[in-house]
């Protein structure tokens, strides 16, 4: 099977391009990144990009009047570059149908929460304030509502009371590392089926069975001598 055409659109550091970029140079990632489109000049993603050879391109949101207007620039270079799969990584503008409408079921998108839990931004502070004993990550497809799409992959981690922010949000990161170059490994193999929100996972070969994970319970029950 042939690699799948994948553009990445980020805005930031770009932890996550590195873990996906990492999983293709292992090989445990059938995709081949075609371009990173990033809106913010000067983000960090851009530099990890071009080390790599890695096309990069920058569009500036503030310089299309509308969402729309951006969006079909954001196409214009995904088209160009034969991209298949749109992987949002640490994208911070929300998408038009523009966007969704030329890629249809193809764009993906990283939530650093439990879907359908602490939406929007800052979901890892939504978390640590709440009070949450557990959060973590979601991947899901991306839809005209934010942070809806069906759900490919989530990854739990559990939160105490002496967490902050910070601490949940390098927790969640860790995993979002894991899951999210699965997640579109997933997808280049075609073994993905979505029927409305159910997202099936086609097994990988005659041996392999989706045995649900054992419960992450937190905090850990605690033996007692009584
Ligand atoms: C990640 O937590 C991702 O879930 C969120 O933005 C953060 C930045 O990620 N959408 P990255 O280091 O730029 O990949």
């Amino acid at each position: 099977m042939s690699p799948l055409p994948i553009g990445i659109l980020a805005s930031g550091t770009g932890t996550n391009f590195d873990a996906i970029a990492a999983a293709v140079q292992a090989g445990t990632l059938a995709a081949d990144i075609r371009v990173v489109v990033c809106n913010r000049p000067g983000a960090k993603v851009l530099a990890k990009a071009e080390q790599l050879g890695i096309a990069t391109i920058t569009v500036e949101h503030r310089e299309s009047p509308t969402r729309e207007t951006f969006d079909s620039r954001i196409v214009e270079h995904l088209q160009a570059a034969n991209v298949e799969l749109v992987v949002m990584a640490g994208f911070d503008r929300i998408v038009t149908p523009v966007l969704l409408d030329a890629f249809p079921n193809r764009v993906v998108n990283i939530h650093p929460a439990l879907l359908p839990a602490f939406k929007g931004l800052d979901a890892q502070t939504q978390a640590a304030e709440y009070g949450v004993r557990i959060t973590g990550a979601t991947v899901h497809l991306v839809d005209t509502d934010l942070d809806h799409g069906p759900i490919i992959v989530q990854a739990a981690v559990p939160v105490s009371p002496g967490d902050n922010a910070e601490t949940v949000r390098l927790r969640i990161l860790e995993q979002e590392h894991r899951i999210y170059p699965y997640a579109i490994n997933l997808i280049a193999e075609n073994r993905l089926r979505v029927e409305g929100r159910q997202v099936y996972i086609q097994p990988d070969g005659a041996n392999s069975t989706e045995e649900p994970a054992a419960a992450l319970i937190s905090p850990p029950l605690q033996r007692t001598s009584r």
